[in-house]
């Protein structure tokens, strides 16, 4: 088994949340960590597990010439200047990357994601799209399943996926100027990604599907209304009286299949403002003769704190992701890193570094999904379904930005 030595960019939640799968996986040495604020706790979580010597280093070049792949886990608004970091790491002569991993999404409007795409040219390496949802093992699993049922009866003709939690938690993900939108900047792209997988007939390329049109609406159905619009403000410093984003989106890819010219279709929906115990991914998949389900809120172990025990419960997150609630029946999930498939896409992506060639979802795939995004912001703003087979469209796509994620929200939303 070859050992990778992994250097991490940015140490906040999704990195944490990845140095627990990465504690499942072999062949993964935690080399390094660097962010904006130094991530001392994290890089002693990880020594103290015995990840690797987890080294805090001042800057991405500092970090360059000790790591083999190199993990872009910063905030949206940066994606670019941190690429640009490493394109600079490798140009000096430093970094030699055997692998590139950037998760979702890969930036926030095409202008970016294509200089992402230039500069992960430049920098040579085989690439991953962190989309986890894809390798969650219920998915997976069901996929695996089916297969000769697909094979027999036809593929799936519906898919639809939902991604639903209270609300982020930390205040660039509200600002719509830094993070590119609301909860479709945030979450769509992960339902986008499940609905045009499910889709795909096992054993084909995820893109072999052709997205033929979106169309899409958004809507502020709570954080926009008082009090919780000053709760907001409160908290994370961030106005939606001024620039609003969305916290509730829905809409529907239609897909054709190429070789049969079958069309079929992805409902998604995301929210922050599903007040329930916690993150919730629901996804379900419909064809002839047979049917797929899952629901990452129900698990097998369900603990109840009574009134009189809550005071004793001190962190709600310790029973799931985005748990706003310590008491009461709640369902307990004992290995979320596995369960939302974090676990699987740091193997697939190992395994593809390790043999030279890009993971089942390489940046052109993350590409692929902000276009799918861009298509159903612009859908949403101008009240009307987006043709991608239209020239005139992609084009209009290539440069687009969404209203809201220029901080005119007001105009989408009123
Ligand atoms: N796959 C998923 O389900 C999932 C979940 C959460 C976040 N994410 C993605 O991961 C990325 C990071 O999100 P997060 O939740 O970890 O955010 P976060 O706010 O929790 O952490 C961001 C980290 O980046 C650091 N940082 C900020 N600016 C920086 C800079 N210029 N250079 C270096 N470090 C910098 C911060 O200090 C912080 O440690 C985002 O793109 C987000 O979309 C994915």
């Amino acid at each position: 088994m070859d050992t990778l030595r992994y250097g991490f960019v940015g140490g906040g939640f999704i990195t944490a949340f990845q140095l627990r799968a990465v504690e499942q996986v072999r062949g993964i040495e935690v080399t390094g960590l660097t962010s904006r604020t130094p991530p001392e706790v994290l890089a002693t979580w990880a020594r103290d597990r015995g990840l690797g010597p987890a080294r805090v280093y001042e800057s991405v070049a500092a970090m360059a010439a000790d790591v083999d792949v190199i993990v872009v886990n910063t905030p949206n608004s940066v994606r670019v200047d941190t690429m640009e970091q490493i394109a600079q790491a490798v140009r000096d002569g430093g970094l030699r990357p055997r692998g590139l991993i950037c998760d979702k999404p890969l930036a926030r409007n095409l202008a970016e994601a294509r200089r992402v795409l230039e500069l992960a040219k430049q920098i040579g390496a085989p690439t991953a799209y962190f989309e986890n949802q894809i390798h969650m093992k219920v998915l997976q699993t069901a996929r695996a399943q089916l297969e000769p049922v697909i094979a027999t009866m036809g593929p799936l003709g519906l898919a639809r996926s939902a991604e639903e939690h209270a609300g982020p938690h930390s205040a660039w993900f509200w600002d719509p100027t830094q993070q590119g939108g609301g909860v479709l900047s945030d979450m769509g792209c992960h339902c986008l990604a499940v609905g045009w997988y499910l889709l795909t007939p096992p054993g084909r390329d995820p893109r072999f599907l052709e997205p033929v049109r979106v169309s899409a609406d958004v809507g502020l159905l709570k954080w926009g209304r008082s009090p919780y619009r000053e709760q907001l403000l409160e908290r994370f410093g961030v106005d939606y009286r001024a620039t609003p984003a969305e916290d509730f989106a829905t809409g529907m890819v239609t897909y054709r299949n190429p070789d049969t010219g079958d069309l079929s279709k992805a409902q998604f929906t995301v929210s922050w403002m599903y007040d329930k115990q916690g993150l919730r991914l629901l996804v379900d998949g419909l064809g002839p003769g047979y049917a797929l389900e899952a629901n990452s809120l129900r698990s097998p172990l369900e603990v109840f704190v009574g009134d009189a025990a809550a005071a004793s419960v001190a962190d709600a997150e310790s029973a799931l992701e985005k748990a706003t609630a310590s008491q009461g029946l709640m369902a307990i999930q004992p290995n979320e890193a596995d369960l939302y498939g974090y676990v699987d896409e740091q193997r697939d992506a190992h395994a593809a570094f390790v043999a030279g060639r890009s993971a089942l979802l390489d940046f052109d795939y993350g590409y692929d999904i902000v276009r799918l995004t861009m298509a159903a912001y612009l859908s949403a703003e101008e009240g009307r379904t987006v043709d991608l087979t239209d020239p005139a469209t992609l084009a209009t796509l290539d440069s687009y930005v969404p209203l809201i994620q220029q901080g005119r929200g007001q105009e989408v939303l009123r």
